[in-house]
């Protein structure tokens, strides 16, 4: 299936790395961007984004389960965040700008926690077939996947709040991660950018806003 772009005229970005790869800041900092450029912008979340999938949220977060019911939860959370949310805001012309999205379920329950990558890769098309065309799927215009080595995540996470279900794991398993996000980028290498979070935040962030830039999204 081919991601739907011409039949919305928004703008979807998603953000993607493991945890501790220091995401947050910059995506406010783009959605200002793209405010100063009379944009409407719509941030949100993943698992996350409606009432249901923050519930959903929840649960994925905070209880133990096994990796197919976690891949199916954040599957349910997201087929509600695109109808009610996303597609709707793409068809107003808006930027959606959404904090994870699909590749964190192919790298966090596919490369972290083992489930089979076919299977995920069924559940993205049923889930995300476009409502008013079927056939597409509905896929970011481009994903920003902050790339940082698992040791350098870890200490930044040392220390810090307390730490959900995901954040408790071992360096290992974001090693393993990372290696998802890896494969989802040889998968579609013109939807990715690659952005060496390992960076200070002022080059770190030149090189979010060169990425966005050079697919058209903000002027030079
Ligand atoms: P965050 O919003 O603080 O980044 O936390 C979301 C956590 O959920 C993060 O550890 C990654 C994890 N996650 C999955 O395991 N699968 C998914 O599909 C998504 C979207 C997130």
């Amino acid at each position: 299936m081919q991601p739907v772009k011409k039949a919305m005229n928004g703008t979807f970005i998603s953000f993607e790395g493991i945890d501790g790869a220091g995401k947050s800041t910059h995506i406010d900092r783009l959605a200002q961007s793209f405010r100063a450029q009379g944009r409407v912008v719509t941030l949100t979340r993943e698992p996350g984004g409606t009432p249901l999938a923050e519930q959903l949220r929840q649960m994925v977060l905070n209880d133990p389960m096994d990796a197919m019911t976690e891949a199916l939860l954040v599957f349910a959370a997201r087929r509600d965040h695109i109808r009610q949310v996303i597609v709707p805001a793409l068809a107003r012309s808006e930027v959606v700008l959404c904090d994870r999205f699909t590749d964190a379920t192919f790298a966090y329950q596919g490369a972290g926690r083992g489930f089979e990558w076919q299977t995920l890769l069924v559940l993205e098309s049923w889930v995300q077939a476009h409502p008013d065309q079927p056939d597409r799927l509905v896929q970011p215009d481009l994903t920003l996947w902050f790339d940082l080595p698992a040791s350098i995540a870890a200490q930044r996470l040392a220390g810090a709040r307390v730490p959900d279900k995901f954040e408790s794991q071992p360096q290992a398993f974001f090693e393993k991660v990372a290696s998802g996000y890896a494969q989802r980028l040889a998968a579609d290498p013109t939807r990715f950018a690659r952005i060496h979070a390992d960076q200070t935040p002022a080059a770190v962030w030149n090189d979010v806003e060169q990425a966005v830039r050079s697919k058209g999204f903000l002027p030079c």
